[in-house]
């Protein structure tokens, strides 16, 4: 292991950190340079750029662990370069190639290799891509030319709990719309959440639970991340919709529960009204990993899943298996691990 910068690991929260190196490639007239690792972190940007007024913009979050060994991977980052395209098209905005994506990735994270935290502290390497329209355009049309940009930052639990449940509560707001940008990641659908997730926290929840736009009945989101309930006949249960963000941690979670704890494993509707069908629930993500969801407020009434205070049995199995592939502990699947070095 190379030098490590003097940070207390098993402190760290889900923060902003100037780290040493980010990417950024421009493009402009049709393609994208080739792209370098800079040292400066701010931008500057044209007044009249659409991310600024229009939210001409998409972002991704992917993390670099440290194994027992020493060595350094990435989960799944081809998984985060594609989902990035969709919310590009979505967007009307020029894709990042896949493989470019990756490489850039690998170069970000090699570039601040002693902020990847130890094996053993809880702690990660978060890397944050976005993409952004810039140039000088006021009418409400796509850019005309674009910043593609990975920075990175240390962190530790999203959900100040990390392993123990924290409650949720429902909200009356909607964080996207059936056919709206709820499935792209882009930065619109975060600015509309943070009234909901503030009143949330207000009332002294983590988060917000978002029901589904058009009937106000079925869950959709844990805040930013996934929901999945345990039934009482051992199912994992996630919910599926279109104006949902395709969580790459809940798909990994879904081929886990069903080829590594033998479960069986299906996305469909959840309904706020049956919560009492799921013995155990969680929120899980990128940044979240998975947080159990020790109970849901939901028209004045607290619905408790396992536990309050103590993560149920078949969350901690999941939790062991995707920590245990992610940290290289665990044999993964095909294709779900990148080594960096
Ligand atoms: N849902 C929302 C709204 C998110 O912002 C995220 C984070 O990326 C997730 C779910 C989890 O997705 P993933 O597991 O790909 O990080
Ligand atoms: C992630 O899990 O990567 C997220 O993007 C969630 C949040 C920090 C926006």
């Amino acid at each position: 292991m190379g030098d490590l910068a003097n940070i207390n690991w098993s402190e760290l929260g889900f923060s902003y950190m100037k780290t040493d190196k980010r990417y950024i490639s421009y493009w402009k007239d049709g393609k994208w340079d080739d792209g370098q690792l800079v040292e400066d972190n701010k931008l500057s940007i044209s007044e009249a750029s659409t991310a600024l007024h229009y939210g001409q913009e998409c972002f991704e979050g992917l993390k670099a662990y440290r194994t027992k060994e020493g060595s350094i991977q990435l989960f799944r980052p081809d998984e985060n370069a594609k989902r990035m395209q969709k919310s590009c098209k979505r967007l009307l905005m020029p894709e990042f190639p896949v493989d470019r994506f990756v490489n850039a990735c690998k170069e970000v994270v090699k570039a601040n290799e002693k902020y990847v935290p130890p094996y053993g502290t809880g702690a990660t390497l978060y890397l944050r891509p976005f993409l952004i329209g810039v140039g000088d355009t006021v009418g409400v049309k796509p850019a005309p030319e674009y910043i593609f940009c990975i920075f990175c930052m240390p962190v530790g639990p999203y959900f100040k709990g990390g392993m123990a449940p924290v409650n949720f509560i429902t909200t009356d707001y909607d964080r996207a719309a059936p056919s709206g940008t709820g499935k792209a990641k882009v930065g619109g659908n975060y600015a509309g959440s943070l009234l909901p997730h503030a009143e949330a926290v207000k009332k002294g929840f983590a988060d917000c639970i978002y029901l589904d736009p058009r009937t106000h009945s079925k869950i959709e989101e844990v805040g930013a991340a996934n929901f999945f309930g345990i039934t009482k006949d051992n199912k994992f249960i996630t919910p599926i919709s279109d104006s949902i963000l395709p969580s790459i941690t809940k798909y990994s979670l879904l081929y886990v529960a069903k080829e590594y704890l033998g479960m069986e494993a299906e996305e469909r509707d959840v309904c706020i009204d049956k919560l009492d069908e799921f013995t155990e629930a969680g929120a899980c993500g990128t940044a979240a990993v998975i947080s159990p969801i020790g109970g849901i407020e939901h028209q004045s009434k607290l619905h408790i899943f396992y536990s309050e205070t103590e993560v149920g049995p078949v969350t901690k199995k999941l939790y062991d298996t995707l920590m245990g592939i992610q940290l290289g502990d665990v044999n993964p699947p095909e294709g779900w691990i990148v080594k960096v070095k």
